[in-house]
């Protein structure tokens, strides 16, 4: 679609940026709702993100998306950040206000819950204890996501324990850390498990989690969506387990910032999910 040159303007800031998928995903709601605006890939290296961001209000943006590795530059450079960003550590989301001032959101958390809720309808987090692989920033934000749903209990495994002992304390409430040595103990009767990791992306190894001691009844969602069929999604359905594939929790948590800067709530669909991987 053309622009005029009143198009309303937003992009996505990231380094590198060009296997973002998100302007695909925000140019297709753009055209499917005949909006007059634009949402460009932004290649900002580290050491000038922080200018990048400043920059923003001055070039008319309405704000921007923020990916691996700015999102913690984000949160120290915004002039506000909503409680889950500041929960968080990390911002993803910059909305540019009528007077200049950057605030800083993360919806990452909001993204993963809602894809959760869309794919099994009959989950909540309230039904039991949620497992978290990993203790990286998508870690946290699963991690704050699943508590703020009402889950009564999140147990933390990573490589590194000392990294989620760290989260733990960081983020508080019902967090406990079970040792990587004896990972697979932490699967006993838990509700769901969720795989923060890199382990399972295309071009690493599957995540290496034994998943004997998981009840069948338990969600596997895995955040990886690159292949969307992980090893561990593909082991969880051979024995039972329902599953979420990652893909959901990216079209998910771009919708606050759309309405934000675009003035519509935009619809995630099955032919989103599809285009938006053909990419
Ligand atoms: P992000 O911010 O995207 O979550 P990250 O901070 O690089 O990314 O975190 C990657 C996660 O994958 C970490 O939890 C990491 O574990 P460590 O904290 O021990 O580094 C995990 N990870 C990476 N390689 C792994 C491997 N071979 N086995 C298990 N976990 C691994």
């Amino acid at each position: 679609m053309t622009i005029s040159g009143k198009a309303k303007l937003a992009g996505v800031m990231g380094w590198p940026i060009g296997h973002s998928r998100s302007p695909r995903l925000h140019g297709h709601w753009l055209e499917r709702y005949g909006i007059d605006g634009a949402y460009v890939p932004l290649a900002v290296a580290p050491e000038r993100a922080e200018q990048a961001i400043r920059a923003l209000p001055a070039l008319g943006f309405r704000g921007c998306n923020v990916t691996v590795p700015l999102k913690e530059i984000a949160f120290r450079t915004v002039d506000r950040l909503d409680d889950t960003a500041r929960r968080m550590g990390a911002v993803n989301t910059i909305v540019v206000h009528d007077d200049g001032t950057l605030e800083g959101g993360n919806t990452d958390g909001f993204g993963f819950v809602e894809s959760l809720k869309a794919d099994r309808p009959d989950w909540c987090a309230e039904r039991g204890p949620a497992v978290v692989v990993g203790a990286g920033g998508a870690a946290r934000a699963v991690v704050v996501a699943l508590l703020d749903a009402g889950a009564p209990e999140v147990r933390l495994i990573n490589r590194t324990d000392a990294r989620a002992e760290e989260l733990a304390t960081d983020i508080g409430g019902p967090i406990t850390v079970a040792p990587w040595v004896s990972r697979e103990t932490a699967l006993e009767g838990a509700a769901l498990l969720v795989n923060t990791t890199t382990q399972g992306m295309t071009g690493q190894p599957p995540l290496d989690l034994d998943l004997r001691a998981l009840p069948v009844a338990a969600v596997v969602n895995d955040i990886v969506y690159v292949p969307l069929d992980t090893p561990l999604l593909a082991a969880a359905r051979r024995r039972g387990n329902p599953v979420v594939t990652g893909i959901g929790m990216l079209l998910h948590q771009a919708r606050p910032g759309f309405a934000a800067w675009f003035g519509v709530e935009p619809e995630v669909t099955a032919d989103l999910a599809r285009f938006v991987l053909e990419g």
